[in-house]
């Protein structure tokens, strides 16, 4: 019979490789990939109430408050897709609360991946951060060119991309980790971030994979 969905956490700090890497996952292993960040642009360009109370913070490069992350986030666990599919939660939780809001509800993941990434390649990469509105992929302008001229003519900059605002997206990610490793310290697996992006998804492929079998093993002994 087939085996429970896996369920994995991905973290690390902005800029660390997190979305780049979760659209090569969800390609191998079919999860439903959950990004809070992802959700919350959704809602500010949709304009909704969450939308419009989100922006200010997001664009301060500041957390957007937890009860507002939570709610989107357990509403999106509950989807059928996430169920039956398993999922990839990326930015969430970030910070202590958020972390025991997950406990409470009692989802745990299998698996949690922490990219590893020096600060000052994180700068860079954020600064060189470009999105393609139309098909929601992630360039950078030195390290993944747009692939057509088409393409590049659209490609847009997050307002909480200056060096400014990622200093202090980097700092805020600093204060929190501590907190948040110590409830996954059990199933956390750290990951050097600062290689080729093929590199680093080898390595979490085989960590998924492992993950996957010893489920299925856990399992069948019951
Ligand atoms: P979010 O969207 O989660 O931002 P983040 O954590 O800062 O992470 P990023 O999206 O910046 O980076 P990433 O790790 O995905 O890197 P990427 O793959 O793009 O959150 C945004 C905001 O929303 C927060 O600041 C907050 O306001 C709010 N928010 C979200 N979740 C929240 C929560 N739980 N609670 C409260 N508020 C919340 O890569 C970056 C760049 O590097 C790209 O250009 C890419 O092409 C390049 N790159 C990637 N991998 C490589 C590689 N191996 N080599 C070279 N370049 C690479």
């Amino acid at each position: 019979s087939a085996s429970e969905p896996l369920k994995v956490m991905i973290s690390g700090a902005p800029a660390s490789g997190k979305g780049t890497q979760c659209e090569l996952i969800v390609k191998k292993f079919g999860l439903v990939h959950i990004s809070t960040g992802d959700l919350l642009r959704a809602e500010v360009s949709a304009g909704t109430e969450i939308g419009l109370k989100a922006k200010e913070f997001m664009n301060a490069g500041k957390l957007v408050p937890d009860e507002i992350v939570t709610a989107m986030v357990s509403k999106r666990l509950s989807q059928q897709d996430a169920k039956e599919q398993g999922w990839l939660l990326d930015g969430y939780p970030r910070s202590a609360a958020q972390a025991q809001s997950l406990e409470k509800m009692k989802v745990r993941p299998d698996i949690y991946i922490l990219l590893n990434v020096p600060d000052e390649v994180l700068v860079d990469r954020c600064v060189g951060r470009r999105l393609d509105p139309v098909t929601g992929k992630i360039y950078h302008i030195k390290n993944f060119p747009p692939e057509s001229e088409e393409v590049r003519k659209r490609l847009v900059t997050r307002p909480d991309d200056t060096e400014e605002k990622v200093k202090s997206r980097l700092e805020i990610y600093k204060k929190n980790v501590e907190a948040i490793l110590s409830t996954y310290a059990d199933i956390l697996n750290q990951i050097d971030g600062n290689r080729s992006k093929d590199e680093v998804f080898e390595e979490i492929s085989l960590l998924l994979m492992q993950a996957q079998e010893a489920k299925a093993n856990r399992e069948k002994l019951g």
